[in-house]
């Protein structure tokens, strides 16, 4: 059935899980996903990003998820728009039929320039009132996803702020969280805690606390009833770079959060934990190896269905690894 985050992330807070939303652009990646998640009996959230509502535009997305529904009754389906960039582009989400909805008034509608206080609190306020109305959780942003280690956003393209931040900005302030919390009314709140969106997180392999826990706990402690959400949450796993570079890919030395440090952000607060690149890069591996495995084959259903186990692997060590499995 289709449900609301709300639903699904106050029954994650209640028995302390995680549960990973993953983004979706096509078909491969949404049986592997309910494939992943029939399998363990976990709740499933899916995510559409702009990139997504491009390339395969929102009533096939709208139509793939709710063929997802029906196929798989028993399994629990959120609907989220990831990262809307202004309350136009999550009341036509609404209308479409999603049951959750970010506001990420962290950065203007450009989706680039970090935005103030007010201007956030102004548009997701907006949202919320229309959201809720409708029955329709949301999911606001406070502080800019960036590496700690470079203060780059990360993405070159697509989300994220432009050019280099300062520190600042790159940790959510605990005091004005739980303001914003306060001003707005969300269900949801992603915080900036170390992580950044992309393949290119870490330059150099991670020795523990990549993730500011302490920074998770101060704002845990402070706002206990909003969930915590965790973008910029792959793990870049290396078998998988090892594959793509094997096959002819050309991706370079690169490092994302250890699965242990998500673990441990979940303990603390953390119930919905942003992936996309993992599943890109188990994708296209899959594909890449298959491709030069097989150089008489041309069915596309043949190194697709490789790419789908891959995804398919990749999800169901997630909702293990973050308690979700048998929470369905
Ligand atoms: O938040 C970023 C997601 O990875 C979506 O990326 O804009 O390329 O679809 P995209
Ligand atoms: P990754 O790029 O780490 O997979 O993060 C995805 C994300 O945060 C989508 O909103
Ligand atoms: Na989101
Ligand atoms: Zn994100």
């Amino acid at each position: 059935a289709l449900v609301s985050m709300r639903q699904l992330l106050d029954h994650a807070a209640e028995f302390s899980y995680g549960l990973p939303a993953f983004n979706v652009n096509n078909l491969e990646q949404m049986r592997a996903i309910m494939e992943a998640a029939d399998k363990v009996n976990a709740p499933v959230i899916v995510q559409a990003s702009a990139g997504a509502r491009k390339y395969a535009g929102a009533p096939f997305l709208r139509h793939l998820i709710l063929a997802a529904v029906e196929e798989f009754p028993h399994i629990p389906v959120v609907m989220h728009q990831d990262h809307g960039t202004s309350p136009d582009v999550c009341q036509r989400s609404i209308q479409l039929g999603f049951s959750s909805v970010m506001m990420d008034g962290s950065l203007k509608s450009d989706g680039k320039t970090p935005a103030d206080y007010a201007y956030n609190v102004d548009v997701t306020r907006t949202v919320v009132n229309f959201a809720h109305a409708c029955g329709v959780s949301v999911e606001g942003e406070i502080g800019c996803l960036g590496s700690l280690e470079t203060g780059m956003a990360g993405e070159e393209d697509g989300v994220g702020a432009e050019g280099v931040l300062d520190h600042s900005q790159l940790l959510t302030d605990p005091e004005e969280a739980a303001q914003f919390v306060k001003d707005t009314g969300v269900d949801a709140l992603a915080i900036a805690i170390g992580t950044s969106h992309g393949a290119y997180k870490f330059t150099k392999k991670p020795t523990g606390d990549v993730l500011r826990i302490d920074r998770i706990k101060e704002i845990h402690a402070r706002i206990p009833n909003t969930h915590l959400v965790m973008h910029g949450s792959s793990s870049v796993p290396q078998e998988w770079l090892a594959i793509i570079n094997e096959f002819g890919g050309d991706l370079g030395e690169t490092y994302g959060v250890p699965v242990e440090e998500i673990v441990e952000g979940i303990k603390h607060g953390v119930r919905k934990v942003n992936i996309d690149t993992d599943l890109r890069l188990a994708s296209t591996g899959a594909i890449r190896r298959f491709m030069a495995q097989n150089p008489k084959e041309f069915d596309p259903r043949k190194y697709l269905a490789a790419s789908t186990v891959a995804m398919r692997d990749i999800v169901i060590a997630r909702y293990e690894a973050f308690g979700a499995a048998g929470m369905a």
